[in-house]
């Protein structure tokens, strides 16, 4: 490894870089590309870092969903490889915000933090400030910002994230606010590096995208059209992550049920779930999140019969109402959801079952209401999502009439949340006094003789053991349910 400050990016995708010219023009294979970036932007960071008289740091503030959290790991990645060190709080000199927008409060939050900003800004010559994700996609967005908050530096979207070190290094070279949003894209870059934040678990992407225009849902117009990684980028993926100590994957997608699709030899994600299956080494997958409307019998028959599929599937409702899911554009209705839920649940009996609910969706009336209470009832989940259903500026829900008053939500949505987690803790609780093997992920955050380990089921379990358990596999006896999660004992 060569030392990062003196301008050099590590080697270890040796067999991409040892084909790079870095005193030539910049390589027009995109991969190629960003190395030769990353080199020039470490450049760059030396010369601030001596400046300043220290090594530069930087901070990754993720909002939002696993997806996300996929993708500030591919941000601290290449800012790790550019010499940036990682700080953990927004004193740093790099200060980037992986933003969502999926509902109006995540907007808010931004702003708000982007005001504190400001402040810290002015006490360090050498911070700068980044802005990328969903929320970067929308069009008054960056107007607002352009306008109101100057100190932001340099701002991106969710198609170029692999782009970082192409964009720091114009964000170096210039004085003013440097932003590059795309529209879409059918660009997928492969074999750039990530910082993950887990030694033995990591998320992978599988498709991005979303093709199905829920209509209260601003993804599809944020993340652009479906696209799938091929199975052997997918694979190769996944085997290094294995080589280097990764035990459990979660497969990422908008709609993993409809992965494939867009492949010049399409493959169902069952498919896919089997050669990822045969990967040795690796212990356990999960994946997120299924759209009803597309998860097959395949599927199922997948995950009755594997030896690594978690069980867990996370299948969002929405709402009970076959009417509200009509308007919703979801393409199932009340019986056929409940119709598939029973049929998973007859298949894989020992399965968890978890799911999405939005509350207050336009024109939604006490009946609607009292089928999404009559689903929850009826497929007893065990655990469940509530939301309040935001308007999103440019979705055809924003524009629908008879948008729900806001004491009336707060009110469904307050008997909801009551039945679910009652629900939830009943379903809980079955698991008392058995023994269920447990993947350790961390130091009890309380107590630091405890650690914390998850069931296949996602169940939580905390048990006295140390820090040597972490990533490995555990076979715990579940003394007590603590309502969502157990206390238990290493046998
Ligand atoms: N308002 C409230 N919740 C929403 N979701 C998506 N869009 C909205 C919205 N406009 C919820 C859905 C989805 C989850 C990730 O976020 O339930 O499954
Ligand atoms: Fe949004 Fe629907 Fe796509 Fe999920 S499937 S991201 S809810 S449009």
């Amino acid at each position: 490894m060569i030392d990062k400050m003196k301008g050099e990016v590590m080697l270890e995708n040796k067999e991409i870089i040892d084909t790079i010219d870095f005193n030539g023009e910049a390589p027009a294979d995109e991969t190629k590309r960003q190395y030769y970036y990353m080199k020039k932007a470490a450049e760059y960071v030396e010369q601030e870092s001596k400046k300043a008289g220290r090594k530069l740091t930087y901070f990754v503030q993720n909002f939002g969903c696993q997806m996300n959290a996929r993708d500030a790991e591919k941000l601290a990645g290449i800012l790790e490889k550019i010499g940036y060190e990682e700080a953990f709080d927004e004193m740093a000199d790099f200060v980037i915000y992986n933003t969502c927008t999926v509902r109006e409060n995540a907007n808010l939050k931004v702003y708000g933090r982007l005001g504190y900003l400001s402040g810290v800004k002015k006490k360090n010559p050498h911070m700068r400030i980044g802005l990328c994700g969903c929320m970067m996609q929308e069009p008054e967005v960056v107007e607002k910002l352009k306008k109101s908050y100057r100190h932001v530096d340099l701002i991106f979207g969710t198609h170029n994230v692999f782009k970082l070190a192409e964009l720091l290094v114009t964000m170096f070279q210039s004085e003013r606010m440097v932003i590059d949003i795309w529209k879409d894209t059918d660009k997928i870059v492969e074999d750039l590096p990530t910082e993950r934040k887990y030694q033995f678990k990591s998320g992978i992407n599988i498709m991005f995208g979303c093709n199905n225009f829920c209509s209260y849902c601003i993804v599809p117009y944020v993340r652009g059209r479906e696209r799938s990684r091929h199975p052997k980028d997918i694979i190769r993926e996944i085997e290094r992550l294995v080589a280097d100590g990764v035990v459990e994957v979660m497969l990422l997608g908008q709609n993993v049920n409809s992965y494939g699709k867009t492949l010049e030899e399409p493959m169902t994600f069952a498919q896919l779930l089997q050669e990822i299956e045969k990967i040795e080494g690796l212990k356990r997958i999960r994946f997120m999140t299924s759209h009803p409307k597309d998860l097959s019998d395949e599927l199922i028959k997948v995950m009755a019969n594997s030896k690594k599929i978690c069980k867990h599937l996370h299948l969002p409702l929405q709402s009970g109402s076959s009417r509200v899911l009509k308007e919703m554009n979801r393409v199932y209705d009340k019986e056929k959801y409940l119709e598939l839920a029973m049929k998973i649940r007859e298949a894989i009996p020992d399965i968890s079952l978890t799911t999405d609910i939005i509350i207050g969706f336009p024109g939604e009336t006490e009946e609607d209401f009292q089928d999404t209470l009559d689903v929850v009832r009826k497929v007893q989940y065990e655990n469940a999502f509530t939301f309040i259903y935001s308007k999103r500026t440019g979705t055809p829900a924003a524009a629908m009439e008879n948008q729900v008053p806001e004491d009336v939500t707060k009110d469904r949505f307050d008997r909801l949340l009551k039945e679910v987690q009652g629900i939830a803790r009943k379903k809980s609780m079955i698991f008392e006094d058995t023994v269920q093997e447990v993947l350790v992920e961390e130091v009890n955050e309380q107590d630091a003789e405890l650690v914390t380990g998850r069931m296949s089921n996602n169940l939580l379990v905390h048990f006295k053991g140390g820090k040597e358990l972490i990533g490995t596999l555990q076979k715990v006896h579940l003394k007590e349910c603590k309502g969502f999660y157990y206390i238990g004992e290493l046998v």
